[in-house]
C-alpha cells in the first residue's frame, strides 16, 4: 500500500516519462529528417527506455493497490538544433529526471515506505547509466565540432547502439 501523496508524485513521474519518450521520439524524427540515421536510432531506442521506465512504474502503483492517473502529455519541441546541441538538451532533461528521481526517493524515506525506496531504487541506479550513456556521446561531439567528417563517424558508431543492459528489472 502506498500513501495518497506517494500515488500523486508516481503519478506524476509516469507523465514524465512519458514525456521523455516523446521528447527523445521527437529527436529521433528531427535526426532522421536531418539525414542522420545513427542519431535517430540512438534517440529511438532511448524513446524504448523511456516507454520500459513509464511501464515499470505504471505497474508498481497497480501492484500498491494505487490508483494510475494519465495526465496530458507536454507537446515536446520540434526544432533541437545542432547534434551537440541536441545532446546537451538531452543531458539537461536527463538531470533534470534524476532530481525529479531523487525527490520521490526522499518522500519515500519520510514516508518511511521502505517497499517503495526499494523500487526506486532502481532508477537511481538508472539515472547513473542514463547520464552517463548522454556524456560518452556528449564527450566526443564537443571534440568534433561542426566538421563535417568527424559527425559522420559518430553518426555511424551511435546507428550501432545496441538496446543497453539496464540494471536488474525485477
Ligand atoms: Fe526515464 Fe531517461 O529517464
Amino acid at each position: 500500500m502506498i500513501s495518497k501523496d506517494m500515488q500523486k508524485a508516481l503519478n506524476e513521474q509516469v507523465n514524465k516519462e512519458f514525456y521523455s519518450a516523446y521528447l527523445y521520439l521527437a529527436m529521433s524524427a528531427y535526426c532522421s529528417t536531418a539525414g542522420l540515421p545513427g542519431f535517430a536510432h540512438w534517440m529511438r531506442l532511448q524513446y524504448e527506455e523511456e516507454n520500459l521506465h513509464v511501464t515499470k512504474m505504471y505497474d508498481y502503483i497497480l501492484d500498491q493497490g494505487g490508483e494510475v492517473d494519465l495526465k496530458m502529455i507536454e507537446e515536446p519541441p520540434k526544432e533541437f538544433g545542432t547534434p551537440l546541441e541536441i545532446f546537451e538538451k538531452t543531458l539537461e532533461h536527463e538531470q533534470f529526471i534524476t532530481k525529479s528521481i531523487h525527490n520521490l526517493m526522499g518522500l519515500a524515506v519520510d514516508e518511511r515506505d521502505y517497499a517503495t525506496q526499494a523500487f526506486l531504487q532502481w532508477y537511481v541506479t538508472e539515472q547513473v547509466e542514463e547520464e552517463a550513456n548522454v556524456q560518452d556521446v556528449l564527450n566526443p561531439l564537443r571534440m568534433v565540432g561542426n566538421d563535417k567528417g568527424g559527425l559522420m563517424m559518430i553518426d555511424q558508431k551511435l546507428g550501432g547502439r545496441a538496446v543497453s543492459a539496464a540494471p536488474a528489472a525485477e
